[in-house]
């Protein structure tokens, strides 16, 4: 799967170590920064990552922030993005089942490597359920 991958300054560690990972997965990798832990603001990597996505719409984005809330939000302002917060891998499962989430958002700061990798492992292998799902999927992006 084509990914692609952003963070903040306080996400860029545990970013490098999720791109590694999922590049070990087999999965096609792009890096969208920041390429240095100086500080920068979430908002334009997650308007960064939202991008990518709009000119890429099969693709699917992993955003790392210190909370995972900031660019979550950011994120989440783009019609296209589903952008899901999670802190352990039920959420990372329900999140593509029942949300047709295309973006998984981790807190660098809550969270652990193992964690962090297993998370976004889950999040790439769990299909979309659609059914039911479908139709609320579809209220979100009407709105
Ligand atoms: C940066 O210090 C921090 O505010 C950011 O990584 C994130 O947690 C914002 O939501």
């Amino acid at each position: 799967m084509k990914l692609f991958f952003a963070s903040d300054h306080a996400g860029l560690t545990l970013r490098r170590a999720l791109m590694e990972h999922a590049a070990s997965l087999g999965h096609d990798i792009v890096d969208l920064g920041p390429d240095s832990t100086e500080s920068v603001d979430y908002p334009d990597y997650g308007n960064k990552l939202a991008q990518a996505l709009a000119e890429q719409p099969e693709a699917h984005g992993v955003a790392v922030c210190g909370t995972g809330i900031g660019i979550s939000i950011a994120l989440n302002r783009h019609r296209h993005v589903r952008a899901a917060l999670v802190n352990d891998v039920t959420a990372a499962t329900l999140t593509r089942q029942h949300n047709n989430a295309n973006v998984v958002c981790i807190p660098a700061r809550f969270v652990d490597y193992a964690l962090a990798e297993e998370m976004v492992s889950t999040f790439l292998i769990t299909d979309f359920e659609g059914g039911r799902h479908e139709r609320r999927v579809d209220k979100i992006s009407c709105q």
